[in-house]
């Protein structure tokens, strides 16, 4: 699995610098996610929001931060740090301009693999995960690592857009599929995995939110 997740981790953090300026929000954001999630990036937002009232002041971490498109939104609106941390510079270096345009200077820019985080344990009062799971090989490791970093207490929120085929077959083969072949009670299934617990999952089209807490 560790070889698995470096090849693919290595070939998204090049496709997605080359396309972080001028590629990735209209074809992305605005072209794929409404036609995934139909009024998907406004629930994006409104888990922004839900992050900021939740840590109450507390640090936030996005990840992936992607090119800063939703988490200026939040970093304008939280009183404390919000880390936005992506494997691609490119997406890290177009998160830093955004933050300057946006005067959003609370948003911490950070080139970071999320499978492996330079946080201890418990550093945030709550993550936002927006539209990177079905992206990152290993979906319980990723689960595990955001899980680590979360504090006791803390809120994790999940957007997910997928195509859930997985939904259809046996569990032993679900299991198995690319997290964009999951459906969401597969992701917060994997969230439970690592010790989260109480949680909230909807829909919108193919496109799953999901807010979970960690208890301790
Ligand atoms: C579809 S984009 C979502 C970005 C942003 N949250 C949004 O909604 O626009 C997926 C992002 O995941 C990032 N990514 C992929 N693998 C990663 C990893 N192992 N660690 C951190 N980021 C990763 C990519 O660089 C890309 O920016």
């Amino acid at each position: 699995m560790r070889t698995i997740r470096r090849i693919w981790t290595r070939l998204f953090r090049g496709i997605y610098s080359a396309i972080a300026d001028n590629i990735y929000e209209p074809l992305v954001v605005k072209t794929a996610f409404p036609l995934f999630g139909k009024d998907l990036p406004g629930r994006v937002l409104e888990q922004g929001r839900r992050a900021v009232a939740s840590a109450a002041g507390g640090p936030i971490i996005d990840l992936p931060v992607g090119t800063g498109y939703f988490a200026v939104d939040l970093a304008t609106a939280h009183p404390g740090i919000v880390v936005g941390a992506d494997v691609a510079w490119g997406m890290v270096e177009r998160t830093r301009r955004t933050a300057t345009e946006a005067g959003a200077s609370r948003l911490i820019p950070l080139q970071a693999d999320g499978f492996h985080l330079p946080f201890a344990d418990g550093t945030f009062a709550a993550v936002v995960s927006s539209n990177g799971l079905q992206v990152m090989p290993d979906l319980a490791g990723a689960v595990a690592e955001l899980h680590r970093v979360t504090r006791p207490g803390g809120s994790i929120y999940v957007s997910i857009p997928t195509i859930p085929i997985g939904a259809l077959l046996p569990r032993a083969i679900s299991s198995r599929l690319p997290t964009f072949f999951r459906s969401g009670r597969d992701v917060r299934d994997a969230l439970f995995a690592v010790g989260f617990t109480s949680s909230i999952l909807t829909r919108t089209r193919f496109a799953y939110l999901i807010m979970a807490t960690r208890e301790n």
